[in-house]
């Protein structure tokens, strides 16, 4: 039976992809796997940030499990056998990308974020160059009333990265999400115009965790719109250093 508790011991063996490596107790899945240099592609997922598991991307196949479990929220155990990669998986990753893009108006071409977005990178590593499913084409606003940042619904994949790290690291804890389903929404504070949230700091970390065109400085036109994440692991290490 896979547990998500961490084993007592120092340091675990298990097989991933066929091949032995270590790993510390306590790691998930997906450290192990990016500590020894396998790819496995994540969303919402990101160093520095609590985990959320809600994108489902990093799904992997677990021996002895019937489910796929998600590689970001499961603890490493000692000789657990782990697949990355298969065709059931890439199946399902595929499935739940089209769907992301299926779900609002992702329109690549007119997007800021144009060839600097994790979701359009995504797709195309997965060979996406159709979606099977209706696009929902939904009418989404886009909140232009901070002086700096705007949020675009129609970009928004809800991967709550900006929630988390409002909260977590700026502790400013302006966003959150509203709804369920397909009717969730990133909002500031008791769901008011972003320009007047009283809590927000404009320190503009959100904008930089940000995987899509969601989050943007104003004034960037298509294709302008660069994220910077180095300053979450760095900030991260000296928190660690100075707790
Ligand atoms: Fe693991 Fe999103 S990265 S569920």
């Amino acid at each position: 039976m896979i547990t998500q508790v961490a084993s007592s011991v120092e340091s675990l063996t298990l097989r991933i992809n066929g091949k032995d490596v270590s790993c510390r107790a306590g790691d998930t899945i997906l450290q192990a796997v990016r500590d020894n240099d396998m790819e496995l592609p994540t969303l919402c997922w990101l160093e520095g940030l609590t985990v959320w598991g809600g994108c489902r991307l990093c799904m992997v196949e677990i021996a002895g499990s019937p489910k796929l479990h998600a590689a970001c929220a499961t603890a490493c155990q000692e000789g657990m056998e782990v697949q990355t990669d298969s065709d059931r998986l890439h199946r399902y990753r595929r499935m739940i990308v089209e769907l992301l893009l299926a779900e609002r108006n992702h329109i690549c071409s007119v997007c800021v974020s144009n060839g600097h977005c994790e979701l359009q990178s995504l797709a195309q590593k997965l060979g996406i160059d159709h979606v099977r499913f209706a696009y929902r084409n939904p009418q989404l606003e886009v909140d232009n009333s901070h002086d700096r940042m705007r949020l675009d619904h129609n970009r928004c994949i809800l991967c709550t990265r900006c929630v988390r790290v409002c909260a977590e690291v700026e502790g400013a804890r302006t966003k959150d999400v509203k709804g369920r389903g397909v009717l969730a929404a990133i909002i500031h504070d008791l769901d008011q115009p972003w320009g007047e949230s009283e809590t927000c700091t404009s320190c503009g970390k959100c904008v930089n965790v940000c995987p899509t065109g969601a989050l943007t400085h104003r004034g960037v036109a298509v294709g302008e719109m660069t994220k910077k994440l180095a300053f979450l692991p760095y900030l991260t290490l000296m928190r660690e250093a100075n707790p």
